[in-house]
């Protein structure tokens, strides 16, 4: 894991580096500080000698700025290291997840992704550059000063490794209380962030009906449970605060005494006493920042745990080595082909589905919800691989192509369809971003879609609110046609794909179709038996089998479940009309 998070900084290994050599120079020059306090007090001060005073003490100058300027250099290419790290992270995790095939991210839930594209992000960058400064300042400051502090009086400093061994059995304590606590909280962030992103996404649901409180409420849970696990975290943490003040007080208190004897005995100056005061606090502050980066690295690694996982999950959907880039014609084959979403063959949604569908076809796809319509089609532009059995486009099965041009001549206007932010016409381009502004004219024509738009005051430069929130139902369907037509696809499938459509529009649509688009083939899923009626060949789907396969006149006679549905709507409209 460190590896692998390691390569993320290498293009910074440089600021990475000299942090911590500025960071140990600056230590170096704290730790010389007192040392010449002590002279200037002992041989200057103590013997009149002011000229000696005044040398040492620009001395003393000296180091204090050299000390300066190293840690505002430290602070510096640390700084840049540490963000650095976190753009190249935060990169790497997006273009991974840009690769993700459709079963990868259902693995994820899109709100667990953005606390991982944030929160972990920063948890890892904090402790990064906490890391490349503290933890060689602290353990530098400490070995340095302890040996500075051996070297004016060694009987002395044994006060010392009694405060250590003290801290560090505290430390020890606290971390391994902690980490428990840490694990939580980030598994509690996702819940957080899952109640903010389904809240604020259906807002509009929401306030339709009239949930706000049972929102609120949820929402306050989640930062409850949040709050509690960062209070029993950071209660353990803060025993660190009385153990040191111990620490301090004590360690002073002891060289204050024993010092004070060794003075009277002559065996120690008050200069050499003064500068193992300054050491002591040197010492004890330096333990205290080792045990704070100590719970910032277990922090992290939990956070550094959840981005790995983004950063190795590969999608499990590939081109083949030697794909083929061309797709001849618009011909389907579905061979036994079954389908389950958790890729074990006892739960299948599709079972053992055999159908032949030439190029230039209309095909309506009917069946009750659930009935696997829509996974049915998503099988044909590779959306997911099936779990046994294949499908063929042009022939060749899909595994073979190169996925880009599969999903180019294989355009499909999804169920739960969005537009993004941004004008009509840029969102229109997401089908051909070459395209001239007439083949979007044509396009939206062929949809139905140019009428609406052209009554817009701005017309094709009408900005799209995101979601599309700013256009209706119908016309939000209409728009994600006319975009999947641009691609000029050799198949085009709507999923329920004009379901808020009049039902004249709809026609018009269709009748678009067959004199714009001929050679395409059309696969149509819809809820109405009008919306397919006409087509050339109709599937049935039931409980994701295939249950019938004909014209709409061969169904009629021989297929229950399409006499069914076809008398409950051709009755429901005579009692409408009637009435
Ligand atoms: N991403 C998914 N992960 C797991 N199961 C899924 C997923 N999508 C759909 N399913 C399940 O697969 C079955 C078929 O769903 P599908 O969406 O294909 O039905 P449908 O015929 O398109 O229904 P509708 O008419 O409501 O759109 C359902 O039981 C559904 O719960
Ligand atoms: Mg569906």
């Amino acid at each position: 894991m460190i590896k692998k998070l390691v390569s993320y900084v290498a293009e910074f290994k440089k600021d990475a580096i000299l942090t911590p050599i500025f960071v140990a120079l600056e230590a170096v020059m704290e730790t010389i500080i007192p040392l010449l306090m002590a002279w200037i007090i002992d041989n200057g001060v103590g013997k009149g000698n002011m000229k000696y005073v005044c040398v040492v003490g620009a001395a003393m100058l000296a180091v204090a700025f050299i000390s300066l300027t190293c840690g505002v250099l430290s602070g510096k290419y640390s700084a840049s290291a540490s963000s650095g790290f976190a753009r190249n992270l935060r990169r790497a995790m997006y273009y991974n997840i840009q690769n993700y095939s459709f079963s990868n991210i259902d693995k994820y839930s899109t709100a667990g992704l953005i606390t991982r594209l944030t929160t972990d992000v920063t948890n890892v960058q904090n402790a990064f550059q906490m890391v490349i400064r503290m933890f060689v300042r602290a353990p530098f400051m400490l070995v340095f000063a302890m040996g500075m502090s051996f070297y004016i009086n060694a009987k002395l400093s044994l006060v010392f490794l009694g405060a250590i061994v003290f801290l560090g059995i505290i430390l020890y304590f606290i971390m391994t209380r902690v980490h428990p606590y840490f694990m939580q909280v980030f598994k509690k962030y996702d819940d957080l962030n899952a109640s903010v992103q389904e809240n604020l996404t259906a807002i509009r649901t929401v306030k339709a009906y009239v949930r706000e409180e049972h929102e609120i409420n949820k929402f306050y849970k989640a930062s409850e449970t949040l709050y509690k696990y960062f209070i029993r975290a950071e209660k353990l943490i803060i025993i660190n605060a009385p153990a040191m003040q111990f620490a301090v007080y004590t360690c002073i208190l002891l060289l204050s005494w024993l010092g004070a004897k060794m003075i009277v005995s002559k065996t120690m100056t008050t200069g050499e006493l003064m500068s193992m005061f300054a050491y002591t606090t040197n010492i004890l502050i330096s333990l205290m920042i080792i045990s704070m980066v100590f719970v910032m690295v277990i922090m992290s690694k939990a956070s550094a745990e959840r981005i790995v996982e983004v950063l190795e999950e590969k999608s499990d959907l590939q081109s083949p080595e030697n794909p083929i880039c061309e797709v001849k014609d618009g011909a389907i084959t579905f061979k036994n082909v079954n389908f389950s979403y958790s890729k074990s063959l006892d739960k299948c949604v599709l079972e053992d589905v055999n159908i032949k569908i030439n190029s230039g076809e209309t095909i309506g796809i009917i069946g009750g919800t659930g009935s696997a319509k829509s996974t049915l089609v998503q099988l044909i532009p590779r959306l997911y691989d099936t779990t046994s059995g294949s499908v063929e486009v042009g022939g060749i099965d899909v595994k073979n192509y190169d996925i880009e041009t599969l999903r180019d001549e294989v355009s499909m206007v999804l169920q739960k369809n969005v537009l993004f932010s941004g004008t009509i016409k840029e969102n229109l381009r997401w089908g051909n971003k070459n395209a001239s502004d007439e083949e979007l004219i044509a396009a939206c024509k062929q949809a139905q879609a140019d009428e609406f738009i052209e009554n817009f005051p701005d017309k094709y430069d009408t900005f799209i609110e995101q979601g599309g929130s700013n256009v209706s139902g119908g016309q939000k369907q209409r728009l994600c046609i006319a975009r999947a037509l641009l691609k000029k696809p050799k198949i085009l499938i709507l999923d329920d794909s004009t379901s808020a459509v009049d039902t004249k529009t709809d026609a018009l649509i269709r009748k678009a179709f067959k004199e714009t688009i001929p050679d395409t083939t059309k696969i149509i899923i819809a809820q109405r038996i009008s919306s397919v009626q006409d087509a050339d060949r109709i599937i049935v789907l039931n409980d994701g089998k295939i249950d019938g396969f004909g014209t709409h006149d061969e169904l009629l006679k021989s297929n229950n479940i399409y006499i069914e549905v076809y008398e409950s709507q051709v009755k429901g409209a005579d009692n409408n009309e009637s009435k």
